[in-house]
């Protein structure tokens, strides 16, 4: 039985100098300290303290073979995609960060799956990076639920997933910038309340608004945090659609016909929850994912899994790394 972790994060070692090239508000670096512990920095000022595994592919792989996960797909922090910059400057940064992603994997290439990312806010640009980084050694991208107001429903976004479908490009994604930020500035109640709801956001407007109709049944596409709380609400959204015209006039099926279309993560944190997760999704949509190695992660990765009583021992082990497997395409490697 392979564990694979689909929700991992990294932050490459990269300077102040090298995160100028964005050239704008947003200037994410690492200043890292030596007594395993760094910092997150957007360009003089402190983001998050982070730990050297995030950067130390070394002290990642102890941590993996104390925890029993076998591989991670590698993702980087949201804080480095780089939306807000000029295109060509965005390019040139998303390449920094894949080549460091890449090198960083090198470590370990039969455990480490690089993700790469790319400038979302010019889509013919992101899918011509997608397929490069593909080619390079990438296993998959990973992008943000959002670039400004444009949603994963947008025309152009959604050319981009079925530019990824048709190249077999698995996509991750990953909640950031989240909404009513104003109101959610204390208690990381942005990453509490605002994350989740980002997801949600995510997943309900590409069903209403018929982006599943537009995109082939083929997309490997994965929504972080369990996709957040819209597996709690499916049952909302299912009855409006049937009772009102204006939810339902752009769908011609309703949402639940298109939770097959779609993979979450595990990362719920309680048995009970993840029980309901899987009665919706199904056991084969469903893949682990921790958000390692931030405090906000699982932090004994497949806890949740293990202690969830009702599955069966095969559900088990597709939550753990089988459907992980398929959805990265490693029985092949
Ligand atoms: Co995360």
């Amino acid at each position: 039985m392979t564990v694979i972790d689909v929700h991992a994060h990294v932050f490459p070692r990269l300077s102040q100098a090298e995160a100028r090239v964005l050239g704008g508000p947003v200037e994410p670096w690492l200043r890292v300290l030596g007594d395993g512990t760094g910092m997150m920095m957007n360009g003089d000022q402190e983001y998050r303290p982070v730990r050297a595994p995030l950067w130390d592919a070394e002290q990642r792989l102890a941590d993996m073979d104390t925890f029993g996960v076998d591989t991670q797909a590698i993702s980087s922090t949201p804080l480095l995609f780089g939306y807000g910059a000029e295109p060509e400057r965005a390019r040139e940064w998303c390449e920094l960060v894949n080549d460091r992603i890449l090198d960083y994997c090198a470590q370990a290439p039969d455990r480490l799956l690089p993700l790469c990312q790319v400038p979302l806010q010019d889509v013919a640009l992101a899918a011509e990076m997608a397929t490069k980084a593909a080619a390079a050694g990438h296993r998959g991208v990973h992008i943000g639920n959002h670039v400004g107001s444009l949603d994963l429903d947008d025309a152009g976004i959604t050319d981009f997933l079925a530019h990824c479908a048709e190249q077999d490009i698995p996509v991750l994604v990953h909640p950031w910038d989240m909404l009513g930020a104003e109101r959610m500035n204390h208690h990381m109640l942005a990453w509490l309340v605002g994350m989740p709801a980002e997801t949600h956001l995510s997943i309900l407007g590409m069903m209403l608004s018929g982006s599943f109709e537009r995109l082939p049944e083929s997309l490997k596409l994965c929504f972080c945090h369990g996709g957040g709380s819209f597996a709690y609400l499916l049952g909302r959204a299912e009855n409006a659609w049937h009772h009102r015209h204006v939810v339902r006039s752009d769908s011609p099926k309703p949402p639940s016909a298109y939770v097959r279309r779609f993979h979450v993560d595990s990362a719920v944190f309680d048995p009970r929850a993840l029980r309901l997760l899987v009665e919706v999704m199904g056991a084969d949509r469903v893949m682990l994912g921790t958000d390692y190695p931030f405090p906000l992660g699982e932090q004994q990765p497949g806890e949740a899994i293990r202690n969830c009583a009702e599955l069966s021992e095969l559900e088990r082990d597709l939550i753990l790394g089988g459907n992980a497997m398929r959805f990265f395409g490693t029985e092949a490697s």
